[in-house]
């Protein structure tokens, strides 16, 4: 894709927590800086192709880390984007059952440990180098 040619990128990106997609089911296994570096190869792509103030809406959850804990992807990602030059906007947050271990229709959780909390930013491409007087002003 071109460069600065997209005004919205909408993305739910694998969480690298062991879920089997089609005929894989390592693809989301991987070693968490290998799992990283796809990401941000991914999230970089994102960023050059998105027009001067166009946005970046990233759905995410928890990811799993190599000693087996969990961390919340959007802090994981956030500095990052911040290096490719976007500016975080809002953040979405809200309560599921948990997703990944699904219980029978009409069941509802016993306790909190049985929903998770899935996350979503909008992160939106700087128009130009920052600046205070102009930060939060759209691009004209
Ligand atoms: C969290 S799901 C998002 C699903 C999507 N929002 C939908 O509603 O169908 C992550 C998606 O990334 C895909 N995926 C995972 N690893 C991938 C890889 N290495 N290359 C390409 N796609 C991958 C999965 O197949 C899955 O569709």
């Amino acid at each position: 894709m071109p460069d600065d040619s997209v005004q919205l990128h909408l993305t739910s990106i694998p969480y690298n927590v062991g879920k089997s997609y089609g005929d894989s089911d390592t693809i989301d296994r991987r070693r968490h800086h290998f799992y990283l570096g796809f990401m941000l190869q991914t999230l970089s792509e994102m960023t050059r192709t998105l027009a001067p103030g166009g946005v970046l809406f990233l759905q995410v959850g928890s990811t799993r880390i190599d000693d087996g804990g969990l961390m919340p992807l959007d802090c994981v990602l956030l500095e990052h984007l911040r290096a490719m030059g976007l500016t975080y906007q809002n953040r979405v947050v809200w309560t599921i059952l948990h997703g990944l271990t699904p219980r029978a229709p009409g069941r509802t959780p016993r306790s909190r440990a049985d929903t998770q909390q899935r996350r979503a930013g909008a992160l939106q491409r700087q128009c130009r180098a920052y600046s205070p007087k102009t930060a939060g002003q759209a691009c004209l």
